[in-house]
């Protein structure tokens, strides 16, 4: 305490004070400054006013100096959905929700790591202002948006040389403006891991039109991101649907047909029954592989109505939350450039904030994933490199 004191009272002398500067113009020593963060800058799970996990939260897109290796980034819009609205607030309740996310207290011991606390810097970098008046704004909006904040330095070289961005939804539609920049920073296309009760793979052309039709629905994006060219075609190049259970249009398969013609792998909800987590991890992989960039979709309806009520199109029938976060585990392997967790509907959850509960945990296992894979990629290149040595 007392070397505390005499070291506090030296860089007092030190500082401008001394040199008859006034006590607000007082240069503040690193070690007053180590003080006061042990005195003050631990945050308990009910402070803070709610960046996601306690983060650091920084405007992002009006501070394009920051750096980051991952940035968590908000998408509050609903207008793109078809049943019940309210996904706008699911950034806020996720977040709420993330509030037992401490990085004192984050170590994963299903991941053996600590998301918070190893080498990359994880930031809040707040939420896109995206209009509810028009839609088309709205997709611009998020496609400058999510082009701009995936651009930002990152600042580990485990994250080679791009930052990763996890967004918290709104709605589904801003698969959409995500994938058109993963595919603009990478310069190619991608490959989709799409956890959800729907297909999302639905021609817009199917609905009536006689009014004239809208393309932009949280139904149809991953349709659209496949006439964009966004999307992988190639017959090693599939993308995977998991946790499926929709109805589908009409009379037949034409839903799947499509699915299938543009590139899906379809995984449904009660084959798990048959084959367990187990088998739908080795599934996915099988077809995913580890090496492709993947973007990782997360829509909060792939869990049951029981598990996840508080969402805008519910389908009974779905996944536990442990299922689910075991099968997210098991994919750790995957390249994940990027991710979201979307639908979630805080209105229609139960006053425990299950959904937004298990939304936060996806998106604490889905960091844990990227953590891992960024040391386990270190670690070969570091491998290669030695031996190039030799
Ligand atoms: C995949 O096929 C669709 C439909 O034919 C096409 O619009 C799209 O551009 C193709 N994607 C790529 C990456 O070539």
């Amino acid at each position: 305490m007392k070397f505390v004191s005499l070291l506090h009272l030296l860089s007092f002398i030190g500082s401008g004070y001394a040199c008859g500067g006034h006590n607000d113009e007082k240069e503040w020593s690193s070690e007053e400054l180590a003080e006061l963060e042990a005195k003050w800058g631990h945050e308990w799970s009910f402070n803070g006013i709610g960046s996601f996990a306690h983060l650091d939260y920084v405007k992002c897109l009006t501070n394009p100096q920051e750096t980051y290796d991952i940035a968590i980034i908000g998408a509050p819009f609903d207008n793109a959905v078809s049943f019940r609205p309210g996904a706008r607030f699911g950034p806020r309740a996720i977040r709420q929700a993330s509030s037992r996310q401490t990085s004192l207290r984050a170590f994963n011991p299903r991941a053996n790591v600590n998301p918070y606390q190893n080498w990359a810097k994880i930031v809040d970098c707040g939420d896109i202002p995206i209009t509810p008046f028009d839609n088309n704004i709205a997709t611009e909006q998020m496609t400058q948006a999510f082009k701009n904040l995936g651009r930002a330095r990152p600042t580990s070289s485990l994250s080679q040389g791009r930052p990763k961005l996890i967004t918290l939804g709104g709605d589904h539609s801003l698969a959409l403006p995500a994938l058109r920049s993963l595919n603009e920073i990478y310069g190619r296309p991608v490959r989709v891991l799409h956890f959800d009760a729907h297909l999302d793979t639905w021609d817009p052309a199917a609905y009536p039109s006689a009014w004239g039709s809208t393309h932009f629905t949280h139904g149809s994006m991953f349709w659209m991101a496949n006439q964009e060219g966004l999307l992988s075609n190639s017959s090693t190049g599939q993308s995977v649907h998991a946790g499926l259970r929709t109805r589908l249009s009409g009379t037949d398969w034409a839903d799947h047909e499509s699915d299938t013609a543009q590139n899906w792998v379809r995984f449904a909800a009660d084959e798990i029954d048959d084959i367990g987590t187990k088998g739908i991890i080795d599934g996915i992989m099988s077809v995913l592989g580890t090496e492709d960039p993947v973007y990782l979709s997360v829509d909060i309806d792939v869990l049951d109505v029981a598990f996840a009520p508080g969402t805008g199109t519910p389908e009974p029938g779905g996944w536990t939350t442990r299922e689910l976060i075991r099968i997210l585990r098991g994919i750790e392997g995957l390249n994940i450039v990027g991710a979201d967790v979307v639908e979630v509907s805080p209105a229609y959850q139960g006053r425990g904030e299950e959904t937004a509960l298990a939304a936060a945990q996806v998106v604490y296992e889905i960091l844990s994933s990227i953590i891992k894979k960024g040391l386990e990629d270190g670690a070969k290149e570091k491998r290669g490199s030695g031996r190039d040595e030799l």
